[in-house]
């Protein structure tokens, strides 16, 4: 108790600080998104993320070799597809852009961790993550056809597939795909807790997708707590080698309360909505974005992720060399 207890003698010097802090945010723990698109020659800016843009397939190894200059170790790569139709057939073909692009990324850079998003949103061309069969996505035709896309990304080299569907059993039909073809081996990186969330909206200009109206009947309610720690138990059930809270900074109560009933790895996404309002909020000279950046990334450590998912890992890792 005060007077003999006072917590400022610990905040004196940065030197004392640092001693006492309980998280950090290393290199080691971050992705990093990449969005690739074929049929282009240069690369084009997302105008609602600053400072993004989706990369000509033909530059996938130059961007992946870059980010790996600025301290990147692993990437998330996500399809911009001129290739779509209804059930997302590209990203199922061995000669689709999901399998080339994940192939181009590690000729480029072999020591990049490369993920893949298994989904089909950016390969339908009405934009929805699956099959449509009256109306709505059809779950167990669309996980048939997710195993068939995680076979395809992991004979075209890639370290760990990342189911963002939110298909029920969506794991399970992943997991026995890749045994079938031989990949016992191969990681599954589960989007578990994934939620209907408003902070996506850059996402869908940057993916291209041309969805009309909205996935509430597949991700999950943004009300429900307990519902997210059954979807990711589920998942672990299902086989999920790292299971993943999205979107992020909305959700931190979810990903603190699957910590403590979860030994797996924790992965959490900082969504393409946080990364622009961080960015909008910075450019408006309301907040000082790289302190915002970095408190932000410490806010999932503290909240118990292991891996986080950020348009700002390039940034983080500049911040973190200056840092010393
Ligand atoms: C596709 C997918 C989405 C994101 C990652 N994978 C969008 C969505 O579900 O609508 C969002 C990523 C972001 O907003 O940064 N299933």
């Amino acid at each position: 108790m005060f007077p003999e207890t006072r917590l400022r003698r610990l905040r004196r010097t940065e030197g004392l600080r640092s001693l006492v802090r309980e998280n950090a945010v290393v290199m080691d723990d971050l992705i990093y998104p990449l969005f690739v698109e074929e049929g282009i020659d240069t690369p084009l800016p997302i105008e609602s993320m600053p400072g993004v843009s989706r990369e000509p397939e033909a530059a996938v190894g130059d961007a992946v070799k870059a980010a790996h200059a600025a301290g990147v170790k692993a990437i998330m790569l996500f399809g911009v597809s001129h290739a779509k139709d209804a059930e997302g057939g590209d990203a199922m073909r061995s000669d689709g852009l999901l399998a080339r692009m994940v192939r181009r990324a590690k000729d480029a850079c072999p020591e990049m961790t490369v993920f893949a998003d298994v989904c089909f949103c950016e390969y339908t061309d009405h934009g929805h993550c699956g099959v449509i069969v009256h109306g709505d996505v059809h779950n167990d035709r669309t996980i048939a056809n997710l195993g068939a896309q995680a076979v395809v990304a992991a004979e075209a080299g890639v370290d760990v597939v990342a189911p963002s569907g939110m298909m029920d059993g969506q794991v399970a039909a992943i997991r026995a795909a890749l045994d079938e073809a031989g990949h016992p081996n191969l990681p599954i990186m589960a989007y578990s807790s994934k939620f209907a969330s408003g902070f996506y909206g850059p996402f869908r200009e940057a993916s291209g997708t041309s969805l009309k109206g909205d996935r509430r009947t597949y991700q999950m309610d943004p009300g429900n707590g307990r519902e997210a720690l059954r979807e990711s138990l589920d998942d672990e059930a299902e086989g999920a080698d790292i299971l993943m809270v999205k979107p992020g900074m909305p959700y931190l109560d979810v990903l603190a309360r699957l910590r403590d009933h979860t030994l797996l790895p924790l992965a959490v996404y900082q969504v393409s909505g946080e990364y622009a309002m961080i960015r909008f909020a910075a450019e408006a000279g309301a907040i000082d974005e790289d302190t915002s950046i970095m408190e932000s990334l410490l806010a999932f450590k503290r909240a118990g992720a292991d891996l986080i998912l950020t348009y700002f890992a390039k940034r983080a890792g500049e911040l973190i060399r200056q840092a010393g």
